[in-house]
């Protein structure tokens, strides 16, 4: 049966939906997104609707994540399909609150997680954790909900989110969903629609590095052997360059050398000006 998808822009309209939800006795999910939405946003909102009653999917380009030279303008922004889309997967409620309605004029406070945010994406892109934490912590707040969905995908970004949110006692079950990939092993991003299709074709190169250095774990190869050399294996595929190939602690994030304990491997690297991250689990 079809329904329509209802959109939100305020605070106060989410809250007012939330509470006649709770009257009922019903429980509310959560998926945080910037929209441009694909099949793998679209499993986190699968996975919501099996631990919740009712699904709340969220779509803010966040400015406060956004370096000054990086992709905010141009961000794609597509929110009539982003709505079919939610409808369609079971989605409840669309909400789509304004830059105003997030940051209004005085807004001074943001959230930094130290530890985990450092390293990594941390360090390529100063700012943006924080950013990403400051506005969860809204999100999470506005709505309150029993639990709240995050993809793998972005790896690093959901240990800073299950840090803070366990930091500031902040109410909501966070879960972790599986990365979706494309038939050629890439993994779904909004941002491949940047992609030329020559570097389309170059992309799957970052899970095969990936997969060639756990497999080399696997075997006995240590992580700062096998590591530069998926560098060059990157580089002579096509990418323009590479932020970072590294094998962390799956639960700490710390550097790893083997994969006794679970660890994942995480990339960053650049076709032309898009950039693209990726990482998988390995060991333990
Ligand atoms: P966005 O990039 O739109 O991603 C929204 C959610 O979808 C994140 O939890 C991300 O990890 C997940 N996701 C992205 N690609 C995926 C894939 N291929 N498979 C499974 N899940 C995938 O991440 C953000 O937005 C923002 O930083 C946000 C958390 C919304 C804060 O602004």
């Amino acid at each position: 049966m079809s329904r329509d998808l209802d959109i939100v822009r305020s605070v106060a309209e989410l809250r007012a939906r939330v509470r006649y939800w709770r009257d009922q006795g019903l429980t509310i999910g959560m998926v945080p997104t910037m929209g441009a939405l694909h099949q793998g946003h679209l499993s986190l909102v699968v996975k919501a609707l099996e631990h919740a009653d009712r699904v709340v999917t969220s779509v803010f380009v966040n400015p406060t994540q956004f370096g000054p030279n990086e992709d905010f303008s141009r961000y794609p922004r597509q929110e009539a399909r982003d709505a079919e889309l939610l409808e369609g997967a079971g989605c409840h409620l669309l909400f789509a609150p304004t830059v105003a309605e997030m940051y209004p004029d005085g807004f001074a406070t943001s959230i930094s997680v130290s530890g985990v945010s450092e390293g990594l994406c941390g360090d390529v892109r100063p700012g943006h954790f924080s950013g990403v934490a400051t506005v969860v912590t809204k999100l999470l707040l506005q709505c309150l909900p029993d639990v709240a969905v995050f993809g793998e995908k972005d790896y690093q970004q959901l240990a800073v989110i299950r840090r803070f949110t366990r930091d500031l006692d902040i109410p909501v079950a966070i879960l972790g969903a599986p990365t979706l990939r494309e038939a050629d092993g890439l993994a779904m991003s909004s941002r491949n629609a940047y992609l030329s299709a020559g570097d389309r074709a170059v992309a799957p190169a970052l899970l095969r590095a990936l997969t060639g250095i756990a497999d080399g774990l696997r075997s006995g190869a240590r992580a700062s052997d096998l590591c530069p050399r998926a560098v060059g294996e990157l580089l002579k595929a096509g990418f323009a360059s590479v932020d970072y190939v590294e094998v962390r602690d799956a639960d700490t994030l710390t550097p790893a050398e083997t994969a006794e304990r679970p660890v994942r491997i995480l990339a960053a690297a650049r076709l032309g000006a898009t950039r693209l991250i990726d990482n998988i689990g390995c060991g333990g």
